[in-house]
């Protein structure tokens, strides 16, 4: 069958424009065959265009030479069609279709091109696996569900946020991605230079310096939806490129910075969501996040709360407990209403889930009437104990209790995550709500074991409070910082701080971190420098677009709010990146390939 040109032919409607109001009138649509079906020689054909689909029909008494052409058609051929909008006949209705009262009566089809038959049927709701999709990203998008709602979800998301920041003037300015490293913890890519052999520069990690760098400049109010590059583990909610939507402020502090991030979000929901989002929102300062839920980024949807009893076990004779609390650890609980819903081998796999944090065991109790506790620990704790661990709990007839006994970081690990994994598994987690709130007064500093020194918990520029200033050299672990996150629903999705603009105490720092002066020099100099000039008190934040879309959009990976993702592997299986490269341009670059 001969392919056509457009020939001036022009669209007059998409899909779903048309409906029982444009009856009678004569069309031309564009797009592509999703389906076609022969009934007793009338061809129906559902015509996919970017907005939707519509039947269109073909009759071969009625128009002989288009009925022809349309028996050549296959899945994703791409057509025009010119015909009359007329209604469907009563028992032909589709009501799962926007269009499906209505249909296009044929008078002329145009081929514009055909198509390979698809690797994977594009007409019905499985995914084909994620190799195949990447591969052919491009037919994945066509379909309906799936990544293509998601980008365009994404579109509306940042259209909103441009046209929210902008009226709240900022400025939208660009900045360098061939740079130097930024410290936010992860590796850097590195790109060669060829004009400086031996030297890279590094792709940034977030605009990090470069923002403050022009609140130094005086902008005052600086944002970018940028790309980030980290040289990370991959899992579900990361990606080795992602993006920001980026901001720094100066003259704020974190109330009113907190208030410019509300209104944005309650923006996005009511634009995009039609939602309205109830705001303040809340806002839990780290070490109560720690001690409710075991973690920085409780998931609020449901209740589920870690209750500490080591003051109530603290004279226990009971080995687990005793032995954690003498070795500075923690005795922590979880109550589960109506325990039943967990039988024996649940709990007895507890065991196994507590291993892969680290922990020893999850010791257990079924709470029976009048506060009686069958389980394989009772016998070693005290009437009193048990008393008293019901009423710290507040445990009842019927409940089952957890407990976890270890350093306040294993308990927190263990019983944070099998409080999640629990509520999911019980289906107590709403999944239409959405619950933000702020995560407060981080530790400034976190101990790294291996390196045998402190690292920043945040980044090195963020600002400790005021009043603890004076231990950043003697106590740094009680140092807290002004740094923030924003949580949703158990996801960070966003982090800022209020920065050091002073530098001195930004050198104060810096020697806690062990950045001797002559490597902040060499590493951060010129922010020092800039530093110097005048830099006004500032503050940011840079919230992940990608995750904030996936929980907006109930994805399970953020990799369906992204146009074309990279696996698990940090590959592009359409695009074959990344790739090896020839001999000349290793040579141009001043590279060789070490041997494994
Ligand atoms: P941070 O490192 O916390 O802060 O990053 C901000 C947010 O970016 C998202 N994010 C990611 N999303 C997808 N894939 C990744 N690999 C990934 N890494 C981070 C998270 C995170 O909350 N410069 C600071 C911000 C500031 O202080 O203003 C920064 O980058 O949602
Ligand atoms: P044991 O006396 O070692 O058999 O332990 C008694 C119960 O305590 C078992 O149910 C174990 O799973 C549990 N258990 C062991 N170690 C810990 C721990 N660190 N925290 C909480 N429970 C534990």
């Amino acid at each position: 069958m001969r392919v056509e040109n457009l020939d001036g032919w022009q669209r007059t409607h998409l899909s779903t424009e048309l409906g029982a109001h444009c009856l009678a009138q004569e069309v031309v649509l564009m797009g592509w065959v999703l389906r076609r079906r022969d009934h007793g020689g009338v061809i129906f054909v559902d015509l996919r265009d970017r907005r939707g689909l519509i039947q269109v029909v073909f009759n071969p008494q009625h128009s002989p030479q288009a009925h022809e052409k349309a028996h050549a058609l296959r899945p994703e051929w791409v057509i025009a069609v010119r015909g009359v909008v007329r209604m469907r006949p009563d028992d032909s209705v589709n009501p799962e279709m926007e269009t499906g009262t209505i249909e296009v009566f044929v008078d002329e089809l145009k081929i514009l091109n055909r198509s390979e038959p698809p690797p994977f049927p594009l007409d019905v709701d499985e995914a084909p696996t994620d190799v195949i999709r990447y591969k052919y990203r491009y037919l994945d998008l066509r379909r309906e569900t799936g990544a293509r709602k998601g980008l365009l979800v994404r579109h509306r998301v940042l259209s909103t946020v441009r046209d929210f920041l902008n009226r709240e003037d900022f400025v939208d300015i660009e900045t360098p991605f061939l740079t130097t490293s930024t410290p936010e913890g992860a590796r850097d890519y590195l790109v060669p230079s060829r004009v400086n052999p031996g030297s890279f520069y590094a792709l940034p990690q977030s605009p990090q310096i470069f923002k403050q760098l022009l609140m130094v400049a005086g902008f005052e109010r600086y944002y970018q939806i940028v790309r980030c590059f980290r040289d990370e583990d991959l899992r579900a909610d990361r990606q080795p490129e992602f993006t920001q939507i980026d901001l720094e402020t100066s003259f704020l502090e974190e109330t009113q910075l907190f208030d410019i991030i509300e209104r944005m979000t309650a923006r996005i929901f009511k634009e995009v969501m039609g939602m309205e989002l109830a705001i303040p929102f809340p806002r839990l300062p780290y070490d109560e996040a720690m001690g409710r839920f075991g973690v920085d980024k409780p998931d609020t949807r449901f209740g589920l709360e870690l209750v500490e009893i080591s003051d109530t076990v603290r004279e226990t004779g009971f080995g687990v407990f005793r032995s954690a609390l003498l070795s500075g650890g923690i005795v922590k609980a979880l109550r589960i209403e109506k325990g039943d819903r967990l039988s024996r081998k649940d709990l007895d796999d507890l065991r196994d889930f507590a291993a892969i944090y680290g922990g020893k065991g999850v010791a257990y109790a079924r709470i029976k009437d009048g506060g009686e506790w069958q389980s394989p620990i009772a016998k070693h704790l005290s009437s009193e104990e048990l008393s008293g661990i019901n009423r710290a709990v507040g445990a009842g007839a019927g409940d089952v209790v957890l407990f976890g006994a270890d350093s306040p970081q294993v308990v927190n690990d263990v019983l944070g995550n099998l409080r999640t994994n629990l509520a999911a598994k019980l289906g107590e987690v709403p999944s239409d709500q959405y619950r933000f709130l702020w995560v407060t007064e981080f530790p400034m500093f976190e101990y790294d074991a291996d390196e045998k020194r402190y690292k920043s918990m945040h980044h090195p520029f963020t600002s400790p409070r005021d009043e603890d200033l004076e231990k950043i050299e003697s106590q740094p672990e009680l140092v807290k910082a002004r740094a923030y996150d924003l949580v949703l629903n158990g996801a960070e999705i966003g982090g800022g701080s209020v920065r050091i603009h002073r530098s001195d105490i930004q050198r104060k720092v810096f020697t806690a971190l062990d950045i001797g002066p002559e490597e902040a020099e060499e590493k951060f100099g010129f922010l020092l420098e800039a530093l110097r000039y005048g830099a006004p008190p500032h503050a940011g934040i840079a919230l992940g677009v990608d995750r904030l879309l996936a929980i907006m959009t109930g994805s399970e990976s953020i990799r369906d709010v992204i146009a074309f993702p990279k696996t698990q592997k940090a590959t592009c299986p359409l695009t074959g990146a990344p790739a090896p490269v020839g001999p000349e341009q290793l040579k141009e670059l001043g590279l060789r390939i070490a041997k494994k």
